[in-house]
């Protein structure tokens, strides 16, 4: 499978980036569906061929597919409505995994989240029971459109779980900026746990499970050290010099942002990557102090720039 081209959907994104970058690194071709001919210029690298399309409509990318290894589907729409967020993900991705299936493809990697799971107040494992709400529920549906794919076709699914992919871009910029107007806010005490991991080490970690064999469906993609929401935010702060991150009791965090993403935002997640280095995948960032501190200078640096995309 490793010679063979891979197809990134959504590979402008943050974490089609991601992928890219570490696919030219280990010198694998990627064609890369992107909407505008600007996003084919800023992915720009060698071994990456743009092909401008739309997930919607597989023709415009159908002929692109054939002769690939994998097809990853990492595109989701920026609005924040739940139904372009669902047309993107799901029915997106079923149009491109009956393309890629009809094209010949073998393997379907799904870029899901960690958010599927329930709470737990131990360790995390890729068995651990669901409770997929909100945006997590659209990730969920997604997975499942690729299993329905692979029950018809007999294509393979690989679905990738990551936890917070910290890098240039994404949920980090946001809280950056609500530590910087003083609107960030944890749950309670923030004593929840999450799971960190770098931008790059979750490209690394998708371009695996793309192009190797892998031992189980779902995986995983995390760091080796889960931290409080609380110790993480108070990190990014201090290395910024901002004002320290404050909480909000539960239940106005759920009049503000709504019950299903109160909740998401207050579960505890340490997650495992156990699974993950079984397949000989190993962070070169093993925690968040490793990585973060160079990520939030750059991205203070774009923000400086008068042209930095968002
Ligand atoms: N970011 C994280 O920390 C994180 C962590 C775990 C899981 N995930 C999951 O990973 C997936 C990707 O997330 P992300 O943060 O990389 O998203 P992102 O930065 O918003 O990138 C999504 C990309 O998809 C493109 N796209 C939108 N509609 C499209 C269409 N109809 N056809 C083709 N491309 C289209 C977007 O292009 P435009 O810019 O032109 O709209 C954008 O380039 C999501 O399912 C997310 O839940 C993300």
């Amino acid at each position: 499978m490793s010679d063979r081209p891979l197809f990134v959907a959504g590979a402008a994104g943050f974490l089609g980036r991601a992928v890219l970058s570490a696919a030219t690194r280990h010198h694998f071709s990627v064609r890369a569906l992107v909407r505008t001919s600007a996003q084919a210029a800023a992915i720009a690298a060698p071994q990456v061929e743009p092909v401008i399309g739309d997930l919607l409509a597989p023709d415009t990318y159908a002929t692109a597919l054939r002769d690939c290894g994998a097809v990853l589907h990492l595109a989701q729409s920026s609005s924040e409505d739940l139904s372009d967020l669902r047309r993107v993900r799901v029915e997106g991705g079923r149009a491109l995994f009956r393309a890629a299936s009809a094209a010949g493809v073998h393997r379907l990697v799904v870029g899901s989240g960690y958010w599927v799971y329930a709470d737990r107040v131990g360790l995390l494992t890729e068995e651990s029971p669901l409770r997929p709400l909100h945006l997590s529920q659209v990730n969920f549906d997604t997975e499942e459109v690729a299993r329905a794919e692979a029950r018809e076709s007999g294509v393979e699914v690989v679905v990738a779980r990551p936890g917070m992919v910290y890098g240039p871009g994404s949920w980090l910029r946001s809280w950056v900026q609500d530590l910087k107007d003083g609107s960030f806010r944890f749950v309670d005490k923030g004593a929840n746990f999450m799971s960190p991991v770098h931008w790059g080490d979750c490209g690394e970690a998708f371009l695996r499970l793309a192009t190797t064999t892998v031992r189980r469906e779902v995986y995983l993609v995390v760091d080796d050290e889960p931290v409080t929401v609380r110790e993480f935010s108070e990190f990014v702060a201090r290395t910024l010099a901002l004002p320290p991150p404050r909480g909000m009791p539960l239940a106005e965090a759920k009049s503000v942002w709504g019950d299903e993403v109160a909740e998401l935002n207050s579960a505890s997640r340490r997650a495992s990557n156990a699974e993950l280095r079984r397949l000989g995948w190993s962070p070169r960032y093993p925690t968040f102090r490793d990585g973060l501190p160079e990520v939030l200078r750059s991205l203070r640096v774009a923000d400086r720039s008068p042209s930095s995309p968002r």
